[in-house]
């Protein structure tokens, strides 16, 4: 879309004004059309047959992990990924259990309306588990749902599934977590276990997390990060990262500031967010970024004010 401007603008067709004028129109369009779409997006029909294997690529010239905020490694070479469909929204039950399923949806994808006493920040937890949870390479909650309870390195200790959920109350909501029998928690995991429904447990399901980064040619560097971020980001998050607001909720999430994830969530690690925007951004583009302009982009996301880790680090 971008290029197509440039290009109108080149041939000197367009008025300098008319840019400014189509780029706000679009923003306010994107975010009419764009964002309900996402969020609808979940309700197209899948396909039944749940379980396949798939073969995943031997790890062995995958990085070694930045930080110690993620969790997630490769699975070791020659070991068998399971591929797994989550069911379809079409799908969901009626009755009690169907209602705690639809309310964990709605609090994951409205966060800020259906938990918003829990939350720190101005983001829902689908702002970075995107389709409801349910994308591929965006760590849905289907292939979360099967590997807990699990050590986590991040807290040194064997945790519940609630644990998990809590973590990101914690860092990517900068909030606190609601108590593990509050409505609110039981809907949240009833939610994934419907969506991992047929899936089978204690297996790595392909799709899960982000797909492992290769390091990039170059070391990540902040001023090539802030080109790619102009050309590539502003038109959504804004040219100052601080999202872009529509009725008083951010259609588009802000990627730093008082609103945003805190430093210690794991999309805080450069690592993880550069994994993360390889595969799903610019939104609806995903992998269109080289694999250096990821880490460059990461790089520069990084080096803004967030709020402080909880913990004091
Ligand atoms: C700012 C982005 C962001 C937001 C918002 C966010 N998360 Fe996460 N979440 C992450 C990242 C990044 C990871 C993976 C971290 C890692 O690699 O360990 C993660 C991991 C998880 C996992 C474990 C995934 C796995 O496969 O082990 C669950 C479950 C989860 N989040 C649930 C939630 C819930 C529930 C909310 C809302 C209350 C939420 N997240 C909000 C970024 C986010
Ligand atoms: C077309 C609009 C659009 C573009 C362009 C875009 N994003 Fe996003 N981005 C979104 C939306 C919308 C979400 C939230 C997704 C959801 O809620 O389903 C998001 C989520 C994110 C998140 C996680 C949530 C948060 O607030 O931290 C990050 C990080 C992110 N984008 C980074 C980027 C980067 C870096 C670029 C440029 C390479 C980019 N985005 C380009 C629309 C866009």
């Amino acid at each position: 879309m971008l290029r197509w401007i440039n290009r109108l603008t080149q041939n000197g067709k367009f008025h300098p004004m008319w840019i400014v004028l189509a780029t706000s129109a679009i923003a306010v369009v994107a975010a009419m059309i764009a964002v309900p779409a996402i969020y609808e997006g979940a309700k197209e029909p899948k396909k039944p047959s749940p379980v396949a294997v798939k073969q995943i690529p031997a790890a062995a010239n995958l990085p070694e992990p930045d930080s110690g905020q993620h969790d997630l490694k490769p699975a070791p070479a020659g070991v068998q990924a399971v591929h797994f469909t989550p069911p379809a929204e079409s799908e969901m039950p009626s009755g009690e259990f169907g209602d705690t399923v639809k309310l964990g949806r709605n609090i994951f994808v409205h966060t800020q309306t259906y938990a918003k006493g829990f939350v720190g920040n101005g983001l829902n937890c689908v702002n970075c588990h995107l389709d409801a949870g349910r994308k591929a390479d965006a760590t849905p909650l289907w292939a979360a749902y099967v590997k807990f309870p699990a050590y986590r390195d991040k807290n040194k200790k064997v945790n519940s599934y609630e644990d998990r959920l809590a973590g990101c109350f914690r860092f990517s909501m900068n909030g606190t977590a609601p108590d593990y029998n509050s409505k609110e928690m039981i809907a949240l995991t009833t939610y994934s276990y419907w969506l991992a429904k047929g899936a089978p447990t204690g297996v790595e399901l392909a799709g899960r997390g982000y797909p492992k980064l290769e390091n990039p040619p170059l070391a990540p560097d902040t001023t090539r990060g802030a080109t790619v971020y102009q050309a590539n980001c502003a038109l959504c998050h804004g040219a100052d990262g601080l999202g872009t607001k529509v009725n008083g909720q951010y259609a588009f999430p802000p990627l730093w500031g008082s609103d945003s994830f805190n430093a210690g969530a794991g999309m805080h690690s450069v690592k993880n967010a550069a994994a993360f925007i390889k595969a799903n951004m610019p939104l609806g583009k995903g992998n269109s970024l080289s694999l250096q302009e990821a880490w460059d982009v990461a790089q520069f996301v990084d080096t803004h004010d967030r709020p402080a880790d909880p913990r004091g680090k």
